[in-house]
C-alpha cells in the first residue's frame, strides 16, 4: 500500500509546487497558495485512497478547499475498489512569502498515515526544538539554551562554535537568539520555513544543526512525520496565551495544554508516507525549472513501514514527448 500511495502522492506535491512555482516572485503570497491549494486538490481525488484532512488550509468556514474534515481521494467519488482510510495533513505551500519574494527553501508538503496516525494540531503556535538522529534523546526543551547546544555539540563530537542553528527571525525570539550568540554557536535566521529547516536538521551534510523557536502547530505535526522517518526528534509544546487558545483545545481534546510532545506523539502512526517537492531552490531540494518544453521538480518521498527515504527528480515532459532530457 505504501508503495502505491506514495507514488501517487509524489504527483500531489509535484503539481502543488509546480502550480506555486509560476508565482514565484510575483509578490503575491495569498495568490501563489492559492494556486498550489488548488492543484493540490485537484489531484488528491486521483489517489486510490478514503482520505480525510486532519491539518490543512483551518476549518471549512475559513477555507474552501483542502479544510479539516473534508474527504479526499477516489472513494469520496464512489470509484470501485477497496480503498485505503488515510489521515492527511498538508501545506500545501510552506514558506508562502518565501515564494513570493523567490526567497529559497518554500516546499509543497503532503503527509499521511493510517487513521489516527496524526495529531489533530490546533492552528497555534508551538516552542519547538528539533535535532537529527545523532541527537536524539540529547534535548530537553525546558533546559537552558546552552545545556541543549552543549548536548548536541558532544553528540556531534565538536564544539558549540561549530554549530549552526535555524532561528525563525521574529521578535519573540529575541532572548533565544542571544542566547544561542552567548553560547557561541552561529545562526542561521529565516525569514519563513521551520518546517523545511526542521527536515533538514535530520539530513546529515545540510549544515543544519538543530532547529529552535516557536512557529506553527501544523508544521510541527508535518516535521513530526518526517523525523519519523529520518529517525530525528521534536520536542514541542503548545503555546497557550488566551481564553480562546483554551477553548479550542478542550474542542479537539486536548486537555493537558502544557504538555511536551515528543516526536511519537505528535505523528504516532505506523504507516507514515511523507512526501514534498521543492518550489523555490533550497538547502535540501532543488525549485521547480521551467525549461520551455517541459517541466523538472525534485522532490523527497519517505515511507516509514518500509524505511525508504527517496530523492526524486522527474522530468515532466509536458509540452512534446520528444524533448531533449539533460543529465542535470
Ligand atoms: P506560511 O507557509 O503559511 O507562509 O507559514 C510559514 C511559516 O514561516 C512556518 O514555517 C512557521 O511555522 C510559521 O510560518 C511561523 O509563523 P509566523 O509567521 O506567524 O511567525
Amino acid at each position: 500500500m505504501e508503495t502505491q500511495l506514495s507514488l501517487e502522492f509524489l504527483r500531489v506535491v509535484e503539481q502543488a509546487a509546480i502550480a506555486a512555482a509560476r508565482t514565484m516572485g510575483q509578490g503575491d503570497r495569498h495568490k501563489a497558495d492559492d494556486v498550489a491549494v488548488e492543484a493540490m486538490r485537484q489531484v488528491m481525488d486521483s489517489v486510490s485512497m478514503d482520505g480525510t484532512i486532519v491539518i490543512g488550509e483551518g476549518e471549512r468556514d475559513e477555507a474552501p478547499m483542502l479544510f479539516i474534515g473534508e474527504k479526499v481521494g477516489a472513494a469520496r467519488l464512489g470509484k470501485d475498489g477497496n480503498f485505503p482510510s488515510v489521515d492527511i495533513a498538508v501545506d500545501p505551500l510552506e514558506g508562502t512569502n518565501l515564494c513570493a519574494t523567490g526567497a529559497p527553501n518554500a516546499i509543497a508538503v503532503l503527509a499521511a498515515s493510517e487513521k489516527g496516525g496524526l495529531l489533530h494540531a490546533p492552528d497555534l503556535y508551538m516552542e519547538k526544538i528539533i535535532v537529527g538522529p545523532t541527537c536524539k534523546g540529547a534535548v530537553d526543551l525546558d533546559a537552558p539554551v546552552i545545556d541543549n547546544l552543549r548536548a548536541i555539540a558532544k553528540r556531534l563530537d565538536r564544539d558549540v562554535e561549530d554549530l549552526v542553528v535555524i532561528v525563525l527571525d521574529r521578535p519573540r525570539h529575541e532572548k533565544l537568539i542571544n542566547d544561542i550568540r552567548e553560547a557561541g554557536a552561529r545562526i542561521r535566521l529565516i525569514g519563513d520555513g521551520d518546517l523545511s529547516a526542521g527536515i533538514s536538521a535530520a539530513v546529515v551534510g545540510t549544515g543544519v544543526h538543530a532547529v529552535m523557536g516557536t512557529g506553527g502547530a501544523p508544521e510541527g505535526v508535518l516535521a513530526a512525520a518526517a523525523l519519523r522517518c529520518l529517525n530525528g526528534q521534536i520536542l514541542a509544546r503548545l503555546v497557550v496565551s488566551k481564553p480562546e487558545h483554551q477553548e479550542r483545545l478542550s474542542k479537539m481534546g486536548i486537555r493537558d495544554s502544557k504538555r511536551i510532545y515528543d516526536t511519537e506523539d505528535l505523528a504516532p502512526g505506523k504507516r507514515i508516507i511523507f512526501a514534498c517537492t521543492g518550489v523555490t531552490e533550497g538547502n535540501l531540494l532543488r525549485g521547480v525549472r521551467f525549461f520551455g518544453e517541459g517541466i523538472r521538480t525534485h522532490s523527497l518521498i519517505m515511507t516509514l513501514e518500509q524505511h525508504q527515504v527517496r530523492f526524486i527528480d522527474t522530468v515532466h515532459l509536458e509540452k512534446r514527448p520528444d524533448v531533449k532530457v539533460r543529465f542535470f
